[in-house]
């Protein structure tokens, strides 16, 4: 219904009409394109109104809790597929045919190696930076080595680039953590899945062949589907911005990896953890929700709460239940922090603070647990979100870039400095 409009009636003018755009799900949006023609910006610090594109990879209803990816229902996808079937989907619309899947995985696994001068790299961080800090660095070097995937104006150039990205980001993370602890770095084995290659590369040595506990590696796999995409969040932005001015993909990835290690965002799964550690035990869940709803204290439930979810976050159901096998698989079936967790999700969702403001589990609530049971040191949380979002990003990234709408990102403003006046010799300032 292109035709659609609203009025919109301006200080001292006739006032104009705003197209009324229709998405196939969600809310309607009123196209506000041409008022700056008219002298007029619009004000919405957090973008908590603003549509600032339009896209068909992936749909969120706050309200009844919903995550689509090209219209399938997050959970399906958790149940019935794998990571390189989901990253296949978000990048071309389509579940794709056995050949398909299979050309894909070819594809990936062409790009699974690290150019061997790379490892040079970590030797330049202390042993002790934040695997996150190291990534950043190490991501957006990758621009340094593949200069053959960096003219974003051609489409097999941005497609390698989005291969090389998806296939090399595992690589690099485990090289992260290898660094951290000392141990020699680990080659991709492409026999193995995408999760089991992963934890290969982080757990095996040299000198010992593993095999990955199946369980452990289905449920990695079910982390990475699970935090793919998440439609137009602070780093999908952050790469959507960075890749409007023509920057190369490493570097646009690179962008979207800081900004999700903030604690608002990825950086919460980490911190989820860390407050149940601190909280120990649930005789203290009482002072903890108290100090969560004091204004005066900064203190929040890490894990709860989300700017879209205004519902239990659909991935948080799927997280828990994961949560569940792994901590079966590996004895700790009765974890006391799993426990704690359980308990505090309880008290919480029956406090009307909580209730009223709509704050429920988000999907790091219950993935900081299982990570940890997995054997995954909390540092590497977020390095691990980043990995599985790099699909997400980069099926954005593409989107962006063959769209005939691409503009520069270049919000405006609501200035309340001060207004234009003379500059004053330091001899006459009081
Ligand atoms: N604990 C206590 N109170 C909370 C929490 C929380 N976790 N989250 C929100 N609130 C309160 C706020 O204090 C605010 O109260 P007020 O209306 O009285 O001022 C109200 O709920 C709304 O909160 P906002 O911060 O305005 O909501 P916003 O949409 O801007 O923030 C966010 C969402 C950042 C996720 C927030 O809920 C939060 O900080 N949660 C904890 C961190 C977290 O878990 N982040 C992960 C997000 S999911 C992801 O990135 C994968």
């Amino acid at each position: 219904m292109a035709d659609r409009k609203v009025d919109l009636i301006l200080p001292g003018d006739e006032g104009m009409e705003l197209p009324l755009q229709s998405p196939t799900l969600g809310n309607d949006v009123i196209n506000i394109q041409n008022l700056s023609g008219k002298g007029y910006f619009t004000y919405d610090p957090g973008f908590v109104s603003t549509a600032s594109c339009e896209s068909t990879i992936t749909y969120i209803d706050g309200a009844e809790g919903v995550l689509l990816y090209r219209g399938y229902p997050i959970e399906q996808l958790a149940e019935h597929s794998d990571f390189a079937e989901v990253s296949y989907l978000l990048m071309n619309g389509e579940l794709p045919n056995v050949q398909q899947k299979q050309e894909f995985q070819d594809k990936l696994n062409n790009h699974t190696l690290v150019h061997e001068q790379m490892r040079n790299f970590f030797n330049g961080f202390r042993r002790d930076a934040h695997p996150m800090a190291i990534m950043c660095g190490v991501v957006g070097a990758l621009s340094s080595f593949y200069h053959d995937s960096l003219d974003v104006n051609d489409p097999t150039c941005r497609e390698t680039a989005a291969f090389r990205l998806i296939a090399k980001m595992p690589t690099i993370a485990a090289m992260c953590y290898k660094y951290s602890i000392g141990l020699p770095f680990m080659y991709p084995q492409n026999s193995m899945g995408y999760a089991e290659n992963f934890l290969n590369m982080m757990y095996a040595t040299p000198t010992e062949t593993t095999t990955p506990n199946p369980v452990l590696a289905n449920a990695m796999d079910k982390i990475f589907i699970l935090h793919a995409d998440h439609e137009q969040n602070a780093s999908t932005s952050t790469v959507r911005l960075a890749g409007s001015t023509g920057a190369n993909p490493f570097a646009c990835i690179s962008a979207g990896i800081a900004a999700l290690w903030g604690p608002a965002h990825g950086g919460a799964n980490e911190a989820a953890l860390n407050m149940l550690m601190e909280i120990g035990d649930v005789s203290r869940v009482g002072q903890f929700i108290k100090r969560a709803k004091d204004k005066n204290d900064p203190f929040r439930l890490m894990g709860f709460g989300h700017r879209v979810y205004k519902n239990y976050d659909p991935r948080a159901k799927v997280m828990r239940e994961t949560c569940h096998q792994v901590l079966e698989e590996v004895g700790l079936k009765d974890d006391p922090i799993f426990k704690l967790a359980l308990e505090l999700e309880r008290i919480a969702l029956e406090d009307d603070y909580f209730v009223e403001k709509k704050l429920y589990p988000n999907v790091d609530y219950y993935s900081g647990i299982t990570l940890s049971a997995i054997g995954i040191p909390s540092a590497m949380f977020t390095v691990i979100f980043a990995l599985a979002r790099t699909v997400g990003w980069v099926s954005h990234w593409l989107e962006m870039m063959s769209s005939p709408e691409l503009r520069i990102g270049r919000p405006r403003q609501l200035y309340t400095g001060s207004p234009c006046r003379d500059y004053i010799p330091m001899k006459k300032r009081t």
